[in-house]
This record gives structure tokens, C-alpha cells and sequence, in this order.
């Protein structure tokens, strides 16, 4: 039996509630298709911070590096700015495993209505860059208390980080239907978005089998939402992507079903899976959470180890659970984070 490492960091807010039920069910799963994940459970988020003024140990990427994988629920807290956490645990797990991709798929699911009313089908995958762009520490703020005050923050594309994300969506998009959609703002941001057209343009010279358009960002956000249908892998940079992939969740009809998988597709790192969504203060602690967006990501991170039986198992039984009828209330149900866990349960296979 195959037995895999996996450091958990179930991090803040609903982050604890559906990574506590993705990782029975995926133990459930294990069992059943006989592997066995050893779970490194890492209580690094903003109590820890509040504690030590760190939100991970000095030594943790090095810990985090002798494993096979990292499963991360969500960091973030109101009391605590997001950029220290964030900056102090999310960002640079996804850089320093050079996590460079960010792979954001959606559909709808079984007996889930959709925002828009008509939608009857919607199967879209976003390939985000996720270690540039426009997340750079390169600016700050200048002139505090003056009226002249400002702040000034620079975006770094690069050719290698633009032709390797490229290269990943063009691959993806050859094994969907075909069609790219290159998310680009060439015509108001001068300088960096007309250097990833022609990088990408460059790129998919070498994928003739793969059409690319590329489309204006704003544009893009009302065709996600008026003809969803029209759209399969979309590349884009790493805001947009971000933007892209909850505005495609929301059309789906929740974020709180969206995964995620950042991935260092070499295999030289450790690569991590987790929910799009954040740590909603909004109902923390209340259990309604959807643990979807986490039981996906999980069924990501199978897949991604090797063990594709065990990942449809998951995939399968929330989708049937979702066909009965059963969900969270932001689907529209009223099922709890637990009992909506106990119907995936019952459920594998
Ligand atoms: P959020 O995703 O936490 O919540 C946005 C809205 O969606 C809220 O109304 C929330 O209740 C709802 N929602 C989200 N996930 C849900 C789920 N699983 N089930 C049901 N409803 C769900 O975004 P936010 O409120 O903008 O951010 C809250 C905090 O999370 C901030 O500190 C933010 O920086 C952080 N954040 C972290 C991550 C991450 O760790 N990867 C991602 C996004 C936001
Ligand atoms: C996400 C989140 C993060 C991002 C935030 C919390 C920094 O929104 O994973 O989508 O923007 O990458
Ligand atoms: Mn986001």
C-alpha cells in the first residue's frame, strides 16, 4: 500500500471546519482503496502569530519540503492585517515551492442551480499565474501625513514566468476543446500586458491544435457571467486569475465550492491544495460551511499523487450527495458542514 506524507495547515476560521472533514473523508477513501496518508497536522495561522509573531516556525518551509504534499484550509483573520498574514504563510508557501501554477477548475455541479437563471451547463478551467504579476513587494508608501501621500506598488511579468504558464494552459486546453482565452488589458495597462499578448502569442505558436483569443479583462468578466458557455481554459495572470476564478465559482453558484491546486508541476517541490475560498469570519464557527470547495481540492491532491480511483470516489460521492437534493446553505440547503459530510460519507465507494 502507497502511504504519502501530507503537512496540513488547516489555518483560520472555516479553514478548521472543512479541512477537519476533507481529511476523514479522505482517510475514509484511503481505506477503501487501500493507500494511507500520513497527516502532519501544522497549527500555523493567526492565533499562532498572536502568540510568537510568526505565522509559521522559522524552519517551515524545510519542514514542509520533506513531505509529498500540503493540504491548507485558509489563512486570515479580522484582528490581524491580511498582509501579515498572508505575506506571513500563503504567499510564501506558493513562492518558495514555486508553486507557479494555479489550477482553478469549475462545473456545474449536479442539482446546483447556477447564480444565472437559464445556466445549464458551465465547465471552465482558470490556469492562474500565482508567483508574479501584480502580487510584487516592489513600491510602498511614501509622504505619510503630507497631502502629497501615496502609494505605489509595481507588477513583474517575466518572460519565463509568462511562457510557463503558457505552456501549461496550452496543454490543457488541447486536452478540453481546443480553445485558450488568453485574459489580457493590453489596451490600458502599457507596459506589462502587451509583453504577456506577445509572450503568450509566442507560446501557442507551438500549439497549433489550440486556438487563442485573448479578451480584455473586463470584457471577459461580463462574458463569464452572460455566456459562461463560451469559455473552457482561460490563462490568465495572477489578479486576474484570482478575480476570474471566484467570478466563475459565483456563476456556478458558490465560491464556497471552488478548489484550487498550486502546483510546481516539475515535482521539484512539494505542491499544495486548497479551497478558494477564504476563512469567512462571516460564519465562523456557526458549521455551515460548504466543505466542497475542500473535499474537491482534496480529490485535486489525490489525483495529483497518483491515486485516481480514490479522487473520483470523492468527486462522486459529494456530486450524488448534491443530486439528492443535500447542501449548505449557500447552495440553498440546509444541511450542516457535518451533515453534509456525513451524506459523503455514506457515499464512497
Ligand atoms: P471569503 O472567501 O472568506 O468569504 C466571502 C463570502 O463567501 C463570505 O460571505 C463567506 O461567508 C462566503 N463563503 C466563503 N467560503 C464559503 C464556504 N465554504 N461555505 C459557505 N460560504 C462561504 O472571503 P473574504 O471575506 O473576502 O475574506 C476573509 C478572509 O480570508 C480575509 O482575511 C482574506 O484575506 C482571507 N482569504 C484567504 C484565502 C486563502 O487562505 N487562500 C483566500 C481568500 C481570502
Ligand atoms: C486566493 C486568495 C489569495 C490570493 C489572497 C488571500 C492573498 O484570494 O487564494 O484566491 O489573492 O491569491
Ligand atoms: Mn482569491
Amino acid at each position: 500500500t502507497n502511504k504519502y506524507v501530507i503537512d496540513s495547515i488547516p489555518g483560520d476560521g472555516i479553514g478548521v471546519d472543512v479541512t477537519d472533514v476533507a481529511m476523514r473523508m479522505v482517510d475514509a477513501v484511503a481505506e477503501l482503496h487501500d493507500f494511507s496518508i500520513e497527516w502532519r497536522i501544522r497549527d500555523w495561522n493567526s492565533d499562532l502569530y498572536k502568540k510568537t509573531g510568526r505565522m509559521m516556525p522559522v524552519d517551515g518551509i524545510e519542514q514542509l519540503a520533506t513531505g509529498d504534499g500540503i493540504y491548507l484550509g485558509a489563512v486570515g483573520t479580522p484582528d490581524v492585517p491580511d498582509d501579515i498574514t498572508l505575506w506571513g504563510l500563503l504567499i510564501p508557501l506558493r513562492r518558495k515551492f514555486d508553486q507557479y501554477i494555479n489550477l482553478r477548475p469549475m462545473r456545474l455541479l449536479p442539482g446546483v442551480k447556477g447564480s444565472m437563471p437559464g445556466l445549464e451547463s458551465l465547465d471552465v478551467v482558470v490556469v492562474r499565474e500565482n508567483v508574479e504579476g501584480e502580487y510584487s513587494t516592489i513600491g510602498g508608501r511614501f509622504g505619510t501625513g503630507t497631502p502629497e501621500e501615496f502609494a505605489l506598488q509595481e507588477a513583474v511579468f517575466t518572460r519565463k514566468g509568462i511562457t510557463r504558464v503558457a505552456h501549461y494552459a496550452a496543454k490543457i486546453a488541447a486536452s478540453r476543446n481546443g480553445k485558450l482565452v488568453s485574459a489580457t488589458k493590453s489596451n490600458g495597462i502599457i507596459h506589462s500586458m502587451p509583453f504577456w499578448d506577445e509572450v503568450v502569442a509566442e507560446t501557442l505558436a507551438e500549439y497549433p491544435a489550440v486556438e487563442v483569443e485573448k479578451v480584455l479583462i473586463d470584457a471577459l468578466a461580463a462574458r463569464v457571467v452572460m455566456k459562461p458557455t463560451t469559455l473552457s481554459t482561460i490563462v490568465a495572470s495572477n489578479l486576474f486569475g484570482d478575480i476570474l476564478s471566484d467570478l466563475v465559482a459565483g456563476v456556478a453558484g458558490s465560491i464556497g465550492i471552488a478548489p484550487s491546486a498550486n502546483l510546481n508541476p516539475e515535482r521539484r517541490f512539494p505542491s499544495m491544495f486548497e479551497p478558494v475560498h477564504g476563512s469567512a469570519p462571516d460564519i465562523a464557527g456557526k458549521g455551515i460551511a460548504n466543505p466542497i470547495g475542500a473535499l474537491w481540492a482534496a480529490a485535486m491532491m489525490l489525483e495529483h499523487l497518483g491515486e485516481t480511483a480514490g479522487a473520483q470516489s470523492l468527486t462522486k460521492a459529494f456530486e450524488s450527495a448534491l443530486a439528492d437534493g443535500i447542501a449548505t446553505p449557500d447552495l440553498g440547503g440546509t444541511a450542516t458542514t457535518e451533515s453534509f459530510a456525513d451524506a459523503v460519507r455514506e457515499r464512497l465507494s
